[in-house]
């Protein structure tokens, strides 16, 4: 027990050379392209502006697509905003090409809103989309949207390119999307070690930044929604109510205090002050220690990996060393007697974050709970949660979406030419040269003029032979 709790304290982004952040800089990542689908003009949401994909000079990024047209929401929806109101339909795969100026680890937001206009109604869509060589959507269909959705991907960029295309599922289905983000995402975000609980063995799991992710849940525990226009890498955070097993034992708390960002602690980026200055904790107000836990439940999808992200900031304790509690991911201790003063190098209010590696069973949630360990104290704070983050790792295929690997994918688009019309081109060609041979014959004439090749047969479709392929359909 000793030696993995020492190991366990290692890996918990402990550094004892702790120095304050320079406060004032915020983030400015180097690729950073805001796309507005299907629209003419561009647009700002929240003091960002989304770059209109209609024009041909946009520099920002290339689209390359067939078969594509501009979708305009027929009635306005106040409050929602024009983001949302255009879309971008494809009716054969089609893709976006962002130059990547920064290699390394990625955000890529989707955005999607279904609406109907009279030419047609984005219900009726059904589609998949990859990023590179992951499998991010099969079979979206805007039909199971209730108001604007954004599906968030973190994965790590090695080329000079991020493609994102869209395959409708066939050939009477369409894919559409309203907004695209791509953001080259801080170092740190994801750090190259994360401890896998399974059972009761927690181990380390290495290779984590070379992992593609889904944010599935992203929750501001005991506090108000968080919104891109507070957030230092412009996610939303909401609140945790609906995830809460029970909030029987818990306390609110709210910090109007400073959070003191540390080097090795978590970073503003990881989690912004909202996040922070507020939690829910077990306190005891007398002198036993409540014998209860904090759970949280979140849904997730049986055979995928996920990384569990716990946020954690003491903000309640009134003094150093006396918050000592246990942390459960899916009912194992994964962290047993915990002290953040420790780990924070004794300062109060300074966030760090955990994260966890665990398999989804058959269940179909993850769950995390925070409760009293054996060194807790009577009178004083007996477990903290300020916020958490349920990410899906792709599976060994590189799908976050099904058991089917990109190149799969892009087989499933029924090719038009290759059913009859590559035969009768093949055959027109032959009865063309064979009339030439037969004409030169009669001409009796030398040519010089060496045989052209008869065009060769479609190459086996490689996922990168296939996306070159689409685009040079256009
Ligand atoms: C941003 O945060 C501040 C303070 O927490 C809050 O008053 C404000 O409403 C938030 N703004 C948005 C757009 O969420
Ligand atoms: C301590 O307070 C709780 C409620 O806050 C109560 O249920 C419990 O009986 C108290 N214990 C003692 C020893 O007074
Ligand atoms: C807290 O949760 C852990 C793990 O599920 C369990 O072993 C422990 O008994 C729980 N404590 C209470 C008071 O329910
Ligand atoms: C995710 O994909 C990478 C290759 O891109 C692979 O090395 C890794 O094992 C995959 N993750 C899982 C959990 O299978
Ligand atoms: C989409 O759904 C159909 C019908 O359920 C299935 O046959 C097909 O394999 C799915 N496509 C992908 C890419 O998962």
């Amino acid at each position: 027990m000793e030696t993995m709790l020492t190991r366990l304290r290692f890996s918990f982004f402990l550094v004892f050379v702790f120095t304050f952040y320079d406060l004032s800089s915020s983030f400015s990542p180097i690729d950073n392209y805001l796309v507005n689908s299907g629209a003419s003009l561009d647009s700002t949401v929240d003091n960002r502006r989304f770059i209109s994909d209609s024009s041909d000079s946009s520099n920002s990024h290339h689209l390359s697509s067939p078969e594509t047209f501009s979708l305009c929401a027929g009635t306005l929806l106040p409050g929602l905003p024009q983001i949302y109101h255009t879309a971008r339909v494809f009716k054969a795969p089609s893709k976006y090409v962002f130059d990547v100026k920064d290699p390394g680890m990625h955000m890529v937001r989707l955005h999607f809103h279904q609406f109907s206009s009279s030419k047609l109604n984005l219900r009726d869509s059904q589609f998949h989309v990859l990023v590179n060589g992951l499998v991010a959507l099969t079979n979206f269909s805007g039909g199971n949207l209730v108001g604007p959705k954004v599906r968030e991907y973190l994965l790590c960029v090695h080329s000079e390119k991020l493609e994102i295309t869209f395959v409708p599922a066939e050939r009477s289905k369409f894919a559409f999307v309203n907004a695209i983000e791509v953001i080259s995402a801080p170092q740190d975000l994801i750090l190259e070690t994360a401890q896998s609980v399974n059972g009761d063995k927690v181990k380390p799991f290495e290779g984590l930044n070379q992992q593609a992710f889904e944010v599935v849940h992203r929750v501001t525990v005991g506090g108000a929604k968080v919104t891109p226009f507070n957030d230092t890498l412009w996610r939303t955070w909401v609140p945790d109510d609906d995830y809460m097993k029970s909030t029987e034992g818990s306390t609110r708390v709210y910090f109007a205090g400073r959070i003191k960002y540390q080097t090795h602690g978590a970073s503003r980026e990881v989690g912004p002050d909202n996040v922070y200055n507020s939690a829910r904790l077990i306190q005891s107000k007398n002198a036993s220690i409540p014998n209860v836990n904090l759970t949280w439940e979140f849904p997730v999808m049986e055979g995928y990996k996920y990384l569990v992200r716990m946020h954690f900031c003491d903000i309640a304790s009134i003094s150093l060393g006396l918050l000592f509690f246990n942390v459960y991911v899916n009912g194992h201790l994964a962290y047993k007697d915990f002290d953040p003063s420790a780990v924070t190098n004794y300062l109060l209010a300074s966030p760090i974050y955990a994260d966890f590696v665990i398999d989804a069973d058959h269940s179909g949630f993850v769950s995390v709970s925070v409760g009293p360990s054996s060194k807790s104290m009577a009178y004083a704070v007996d477990a903290i949660l300020n916020g958490v983050e349920i990410m899906k790792m792709n599976n060994s295929v590189g799908s976050l979406d099904g058991e089917l690997p990109a190149e799969s994918v892009l087989k499933c688009w029924p090719r038009r030419s290759a059913g009859i019309l590559l035969p009768l081109i093949a055959l027109v060609c032959l009865l063309l040269s064979l009339s030439a041979i037969i004409h030169r014959r009669n001409t009796n004439k030398v040519d010089s003029v060496p045989w052209s090749k008869l065009p060769v047969d479609v190459p086996e479709v490689s996922p990168k032979q296939g996306k070159q392929q689409l685009s040079s359909r256009v």
